[in-house]
C-alpha cells in the first residue's frame, strides 16, 4: 500500500513537471517575435567569430519568408562570410578614400571592418519598382528578428550605397553577381554581439488611434 503511494507520487510529481517545462515552452513560443523586438538593437561591435552557415541560410530564408507585393519576391541576396572578402573589401575603400572625411569614423581603435566590424555580410538589392523599399523592409526586419533570436547582432547598413558607388569598388560590387537591373538596397551585418546597447528612444506619439 505505501510502495503504491508512493509511486502515485512520483507519478503526479513528474506530471506537474512536465507539465511546467510544456507552459513555459509554450509562453516562450507565444511571445518569442515580441520579445526579439524589444530585444533587437543595431550592433556595430562583434566577437572575432564565424557565423554558422546553418544560421546564415536559416536567416536568409525568414527574409525570403517575408510578404512581397503581388508574392513577386523581386528580391535577390547575397551572403559574404569570407573574412578575406571583407577584409580585401574594406581595405579597397579606406584606399580610395585615404584623406577624406569618409575615412575618419572608421579610424578608431575597435575598427575592423567597414560592414560595422561583423564576420558575416548579407547584400540585399531589388530592382526600381513602387513598392521596392516596402519589400527590402519587409525582408531586412524578418532577418534581423530571426538573428535576435538566435542569438546574433545584425545592423542595417545603407551606407553600402555610397560605399559601393565608390569606382574602386567595382570589382567587390560584381563580384556579389546581382542581376541586371537589381541595384544594391542595403546590406546587413551579421555576427556574435560584443557589446549590449541600450534601446534608442522611441516616440509613441507617432501612433494615433482614429475614431
Ligand atoms: C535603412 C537603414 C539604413 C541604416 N544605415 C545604417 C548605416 O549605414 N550605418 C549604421 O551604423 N547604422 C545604420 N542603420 C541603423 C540605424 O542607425 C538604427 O536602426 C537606428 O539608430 C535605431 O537604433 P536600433 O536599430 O538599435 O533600434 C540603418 C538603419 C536603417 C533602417
Amino acid at each position: 500500500m505505501i510502495i503504491m503511494k508512493q509511486i502515485v507520487s512520483l507519478l503526479a510529481l513528474c506530471i506537474t513537471a512536465l507539465l511546467s517545462v510544456w507552459l513555459v515552452t509554450e509562453s516562450q513560443k507565444q511571445s518569442s517575435v515580441i520579445d526579439a523586438i524589444e530585444a533587437r538593437r543595431s550592433i556595430r561591435a562583434y566577437k572575432d567569430v564565424p557565423v554558422e552557415r546553418e544560421k546564415l541560410q536559416i536567416l536568409a530564408e525568414c527574409g525570403v519568408k517575408a510578404p512581397s507585393a503581388m508574392n513577386k519576391q523581386e528580391w535577390e541576396l547575397r551572403i559574404v562570410d569570407s573574412k578575406e572578402w571583407i577584409d580585401g573589401c574594406t581595405a579597397t575603400y579606406l584606399k580610395a578614400v585615404e584623406g577624406t572625411d569618409k575615412a575618419k569614423y572608421m579610424l578608431t581603435p575597435t575598427f575592423k571592418n567597414i560592414f560595422r566590424n561583423a564576420s558575416a555580410v548579407i547584400f540585399v538589392a531589388a530592382p526600381e519598382g513602387r513598392f521596392s523599399g516596402v519589400n527590402l523592409g519587409m525582408l531586412g526586419e524578418n532577418i534581423m528578428l530571426a538573428a535576435t533570436e538566435l542569438g546574433l547582432g545584425t545592423c542595417c547598413l545603407g551606407s553600402v550605397q555610397m560605399t559601393f558607388a565608390e569606382p574602386a569598388m567595382a570589382e567587390y560590387l560584381a563580384s556579389l553577381g546581382f542581376s541586371d537591373g537589381y541595384q544594391l538596397s542595403y546590406a546587413l551585418a551579421v555576427g556574435y554581439p560584443d557589446e549590449s546597447p541600450e534601446a534608442k528612444p522611441r516616440d509613441m506619439s507617432k501612433i494615433k488611434f482614429v475614431e
